[in-house]
């Protein structure tokens, strides 16, 4: 029986996957069903040596290697490259180059042969792109620590979900009295991986557009108002106004399309664009502590115009069983990066009606993207 388990998993090796690559649906169900064949297959001390052990590692040579620009040099070679070339050309240690290298290898990040040598594939190449390698920055500066720090600030804590200081982990994991976005402003390099790793991150999770029809919100507007959205989708100039916090849209102007109005503001002042038939935030109010949201909630609903504009959220609504592991450990994160968290249909539907607001529906596609769109309006 155990063998026939092993010879299917080769048969299922062997098969070419590479249509899957264009399938996001196809693709995301075959991820979910390898990740429980690994559960069912795991020990439980192969579980640990997976999350503490396996994996630290292989974010760590993973880091130094594209620090040390090892990946651009594979790439920019044909072949297998011996170590004391990567060695001559970086100037770190052949034997240290290895030991790197012979883990991510293992971890099928790069080719490896004989004797000493490492060739780059499609994944290597891809830790080239900002937006990849974006968020391995982002995630060295704001989740190591966070994480490294939260079991002990929830017990000295006395085990609160929402603590006294909602920035309690983020200030004492990065030793700071700034707030998230403060400490943002205030580090440049690690703002600029945190816009990289946006980028990255919000194409990765799906279009709001393949999930919500998108006719809700043309039929029926009226052609002299605006449509706020924060992603550009073609839009007449003019129509679509994109807003962040003034330093993030001040990054964003050498990459948005031109038909796109960019605005600095801060959610917790006025909205100055009155009567928009949306008012669209994407992945916004998760940052944010049910107090804080519904005060950004207040803030903005002076510029609605009742029975016409529509508020849609564009966030994780998390299901009461068999919630995406993505959404579950991007909760913890919020835990950890604001006091915040990821709500299911019933907090959103308390968050949103204690602001005075009504849910229309709720859309949601786990095939298309792990975010779910909710529409809702004035009562
Ligand atoms: C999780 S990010 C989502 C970014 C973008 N909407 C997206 O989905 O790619 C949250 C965004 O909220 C912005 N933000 C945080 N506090 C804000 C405030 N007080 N006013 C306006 N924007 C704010 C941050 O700069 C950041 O870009």
């Amino acid at each position: 029986m155990s063998s026939s388990i092993v010879s299917a998993l080769e048969d299922l090796e062997a098969v070419d996957k590479s249509s899957l690559l264009d399938n996001m649906a196809e693709r995301r169900k075959a991820l979910q069903l390898a990740r429980k064949l690994c559960v069912q297959l795991e020990s439980p001390m192969d579980t640990i040596f997976r999350i503490s052990w396996t994996d630290p590692a292989y974010n760590a040579a993973m880091k130094a290697c594209v620090d040390l620009k090892v990946l651009d040099i594979l790439q920019s070679r044909q072949g297998f490259v011996p170590v004391a070339d990567l060695s001559e050309a970086t100037g770190a240690d052949a034997s240290l180059l290895h030991r790197l290298l012979r883990h991510l290898a293992a971890m099928g990040a790069v080719d490896e042969q004989q004797p000493d040598s490492y060739r780059a594939t499609a994944l290597s190449n891809a830790m080239l792109r900002n937006e990849i390698n974006g968020g391995l920055d982002f995630w060295f500066d704001v989740g190591t620590p966070v994480f490294s720090g939260m079991p002990s600030f929830l017990a000295k804590s006395g085990y609160r979900s929402q603590p006294v200081d909602e920035a309690g982990i983020w200030k004492a994991a990065k030793n700071t009295n700034s707030t998230f976005y403060e400490y943002m402003s205030e580090h440049p390099r690690e703002m600029a991986s945190f816009a990289s790793h946006m980028s990255g991150y919000t194409s990765d999770r799906g279009v709001w557009t393949e999930i919500y029809p998108l006719e809700r919100l043309l039929k029926g507007a009226d052609d002299s108002s605006s449509l706020i959205v924060d992603k550009q989708y073609g839009f007449q100039p003019g129509r679509l106004v994109v807003q962040d916090l003034p330093l993030v849209i001040e990054q964003a102007k050498l990459k948005v399309d031109k038909n796109v109005t960019l605005m600095g503001h801060d959610l917790f002042t006025a909205q100055p664009v009155k009567g928009a038939r949306a008012y669209f935030l994407h992945c916004v109010l998760h940052d944010f502590t049910d107090e804080r949201a519904i005060d950004i909630l207040n803030t903005l609903k002076p510029a609605f115009k009742p029975g016409y504009s529509k508020l849609i959220l564009n966030e994780c609504v998390i299901p009461s069983v068999g919630a995406n592991p993505l959404t579950t450990g991007l909760d913890l994160i919020m835990m950890g990066c604001f006091g915040s968290r990821e709500r299911s249909q019933v907090e959103w539907e308390a968050l949103l009606e204690r602001a005075g607001f009504r849910i229309v529906s709720v859309w949601t596609d786990t095939t298309v993207a792990w975010d779910s769109i909710i529409e809702a309006e004035l009562v």
